[in-house]
């Protein structure tokens, strides 16, 4: 089924009955099983907040969001098996990917299956509406969906209602406020406004979930420092999804001025972006954009030139490098293809040459105070 012709089964029929069909495909090949061929890391050892086990997990934004291309429903379920297949057991996604359609394409996977054989993430603060017709830049083809943003609690309680239908789940494991954050173009300046009514709102009522059971853990999903550092002084989060800020090529900042913050509060960090967005893979988009600083130009290029001269997988150093600090609890991965999805998962059992961090580091590439693996 094609994406458009989906989606106007969405808008005729409700969710439930378009996504019967997958459903169905997903059950017919076996719902709870999955072969685990590779054994992924795991964290290991009892933290004083909550933590997710796993520490490779998929993110649902580029690929399943259809953020650069249209995937048909066969394309995403595929993907959708290939990283179960793969071992893989950690999946964030938010009602924002596509407007909601990255969730619905969660539940194919997702919905038939035992509800503690998986980890499950999605995010908080943009409330769905339906628009027919309308599309958003940030996603391809027609949403027929629309967002208000409303970090209040009795929004996030609804929204998580809202994810939790869309997907089929009964619960989440974990919920992020989403992009209460200065890079988010609908807000710039006055994220902190919007900051104010999730300090006495959404964040309250995520901690008043965790001490009810309903979920295991809360904290920010922001590409910027400031809010997770505010969160982190101002509430009492668990993990924080920190995007774009901790990779091979920008972690600087993070080191400094937000991992000591966060570990003398127990606080861990689930990682998005390992390869800013596929530029260390190979990809001509950095961090969502194929508007590429020169200063990270060159750093790639020099990058390239160091992992070839240690015969080593750039992008496996990339994921290597984002699992390494003891504060850094998981690392999504996106993935557009099952073959990426295939990649990645192999990357976590390769060896980087150790020579290659010491040269980095010599090099005035990476920071004298980043923990490399090993
Ligand atoms: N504010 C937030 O809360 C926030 C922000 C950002 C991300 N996140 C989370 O973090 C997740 C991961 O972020 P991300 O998707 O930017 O991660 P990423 O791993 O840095 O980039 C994913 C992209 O890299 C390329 N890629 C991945 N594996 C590859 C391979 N083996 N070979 C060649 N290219 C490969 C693909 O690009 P192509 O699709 O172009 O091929 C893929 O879509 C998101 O999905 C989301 O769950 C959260």
């Amino acid at each position: 089924m094609q994406r458009r012709t989906f989606l106007s089964n969405v808008a005729i029929a409700g969710a439930g009955l378009a996504l019967a069909p997958a459903l169905a495909l997903a059950h017919a090949q076996g719902s709870q099983g999955g072969r685990s061929s590779q054994a992924l890391p795991m964290n290991t050892g009892d933290s004083p907040r909550y933590r997710p086990p796993q520490r490779v997990g998929l993110g649902g934004a580029v690929g399943l969001g259809d953020m650069r291309r249209e995937l048909s429903e066969e394309q995403a379920l595929e993907l959708l098996k290939t990283a179960w297949e793969q071992g893989i057991r950690y999946y964030d996604t938010s009602p924002w990917y596509g407007l909601g359609l990255s969730e619905r394409r969660h539940a194919m996977l997702l919905s038939p299956r035992e509800r503690d054989s998986y980890l499950l993430s999605s995010k908080t603060g943009r409330l769905l509406y339906p628009d027919p017709g309308y599309s958003h830049e940030a996603w391809q083809g027609t949403n027929h969906f629309n967002y208000k943003y409303d970090y209040s609690a009795s929004a996030t309680r609804r929204s998580i209602e809202d994810s939790l239908q869309r997907m089929g789940v009964p619960s989440l494991d974990m919920v992020f406020i989403h992009d209460l954050s200065p890079d988010n173009e609908d807000m710039g300046d006055e994220w902190t406004e919007y900051f104010d009514v999730a300090v006495k709102g959404a964040m309250p009522e995520l901690s008043k979930m965790r001490d009810e059971g309903l979920i295991k853990g809360w904290g920010m999903g922001v590409n910027e420092l400031p809010p997770a550092r505010r969160a982190i002084e101002e509430s009492d989060p668990d993990v924080i999804l920190l995007a774009t800020q901790y990779s091979l090529l920008k972690h600087a900042d993070a080191l400094d001025n937000l991992f000591p913050l966060a570990e003398q509060r127990n606080v861990s960090f689930v990682l998005g972006a390992p390869l800013n967005s596929g530029y260390l893979a190979g990809s001509e988009y950095y961090n969502y954009s194929r508007d590429v600083p020169k200063e990270m130009q060159q750093k790639r290029e020099r990058y390239r030139q160091l992992a070839k001269d240690h015969d080593v997988d750039l992008r496996t150093a990339a994921l290597h490098f984002c699992n390494a600090p003891s504060v850094v609890s998981s690392v999504l991965h996106g993935a557009s293809t099952p073959e990426q999805v295939r990649q990645n998962v192999a990357s976590m059992s390769a060896t980087v040459n150790p020579e290659f961090w010491k040269a980095a580091k010599q090099q005035g590439l990476m920071e004298e105070n980043a923990p490399v693996p090993g």
